[in-house]
């Protein structure tokens, strides 16, 4: 319980390297995740206007004010919080598990407070693609 020592993800650290190996690689694996998994719901630019959006129940929400809303800082945390399936303030959760995503290899992100969470490379890279959607 006092640990410091969280995991987003079960796979542990094996990807510590991964991302300095797939530097200068052309696409921009976030992107690409946030088209697959995300876009579909909250439009390719993260306003909530994707093809699914009027068929849900509740509207997406708006990705590209998520640091407006949190006085004009990208909230990460929460962001790699929700993707990963913690339900958060919202009673029924619409977003589905992204479980494919979170079985990848895994690095330490250093969360603002200094807290160190395992958590997978693929979910840092969609959320850093989330945050260059900001307005
Ligand atoms: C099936 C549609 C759907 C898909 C796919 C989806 N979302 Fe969502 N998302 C929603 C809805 C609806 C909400 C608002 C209600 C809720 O949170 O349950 C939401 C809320 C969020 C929030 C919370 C925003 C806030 O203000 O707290 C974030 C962050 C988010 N989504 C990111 C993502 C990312 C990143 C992906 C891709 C991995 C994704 N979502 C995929 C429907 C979806």
């Amino acid at each position: 319980m006092g640990s410091h020592f969280r995991s987003f993800g079960a796979a542990g650290i094996l990807g510590l390297g991964f991302l300095a190996a797939c530097a200068g690689a052309a696409p921009d694996p976030g992107r690409q995740t946030y088209l697959h998994y995300c876009a579909g719901c909250h439009g390719t630019t993260g306003a909530g206007d994707g093809r699914l959006a009027p068929h849900l129940p509740a509207p997406p929400a708006d990705l590209t004010v998520l640091s407006a809303a949190n006085g004009g800082q990208f909230p990460t945390e929460h962001v790699l919080a929700t993707i990963h399936g913690y339900p958060g303030k919202h009673a029924v959760s619409l977003m589905p598990e992204f479980g494919p995503l979170l079985d990848g290899p895994s690095r330490i992100w250093v969360s603002p407070e200094g807290e160190e969470i395992v958590t997978p490379v693929a979910l840092l890279e969609l959320a850093g693609h989330v945050e260059s959607l900001q307005r």
